[in-house]
């Protein structure tokens, strides 16, 4: 079976796309807008973007009438992002603030989490996810129906229990996967095979 990019509608490629690449980790984005109201939005179109600076990046749809999402907005107006990790403890809670609530309604006390200061940036932290980044917008690349957002780490929030002194044991952090639509993966399954990796093991320009 082909399928020519060409023929098929965006809700298709979506369709597409959205049961092809996953599992795909959830990013839960706080902001804060130009009067200091909180946003919090989850986005699974969401990955590493570079290690030397470190950069993370997530994709926005547009809305059905053109406009941003009150996340690229904020994230415009104040150049700044907090990125928190999902896991299954708090899936539900995240769900929650993915309704379309109006912009300068804050989600927060809908999702029944708990927020933190952060060191650099004005948006705060989710309190419950055990992994938090502080981002500074880099770029905004507009991609046809999607947006881009580009963002420079500036501060990684590890919880101990997950922390090893070097890098995140990924397997008691409990990630959720996003799979297609309203479906998920826990990441508890995990597996090595230290000899066939080291053949692929890049040496990379640091
Ligand atoms: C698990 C999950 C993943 C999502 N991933 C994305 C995504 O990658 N891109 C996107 O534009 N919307 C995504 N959404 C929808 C947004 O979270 C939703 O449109 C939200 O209301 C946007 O909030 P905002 O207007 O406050 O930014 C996702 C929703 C859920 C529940």
């Amino acid at each position: 079976m082909q399928i020519f990019a060409k023929d098929v509608t965006q809700k298709e490629a979506h369709l597409l796309l959205d049961s092809i690449v996953c599992p795909r980790p959830i990013f839960f984005v706080s902001t804060v807008n130009k009067d200091g109201v909180i946003n919090l939005a989850p986005f699974s179109m969401s990955t590493i973007a570079s290690t030397k600076p470190p950069m993370v990046c997530f994709s926005a749809a547009l809305r059905a009438n053109g406009k941003e999402k009150d996340t690229v907005v904020n994230i415009r107006e104040t150049k700044e992002f907090v990125v928190n990790m999902v896991t299954e403890e708090i899936l539900d809670n995240v769900l929650r603030a993915a309704a379309d609530y109006a912009p300068g309604i804050s989600e927060l006390p809908y999702t029944g989490l708990n927020t933190l200061a952060s060191l650099k940036v004005v948006p705060p932290r989710v309190s419950e996810s055990p992994v938090h980044m502080e981002c500074r917008l880099r770029q905004i690349l507009e991609l046809g129906l999607h947006q881009l957002i580009i963002g420079e780490v500036l501060v990684f929030h590890l919880d101990n229990d997950v922390y090893s002194g070097h890098d995140v044991d990924s397997s008691r952090l409990k990630i959720v996967g996003r799979m297609r639509g309203s479906s998920f993966v826990r990441t508890g399954d995990v597996f090595s095979n230290e000899e066939l990796w080291r053949l692929g093991e890049e040496e990379e320009k640091v």
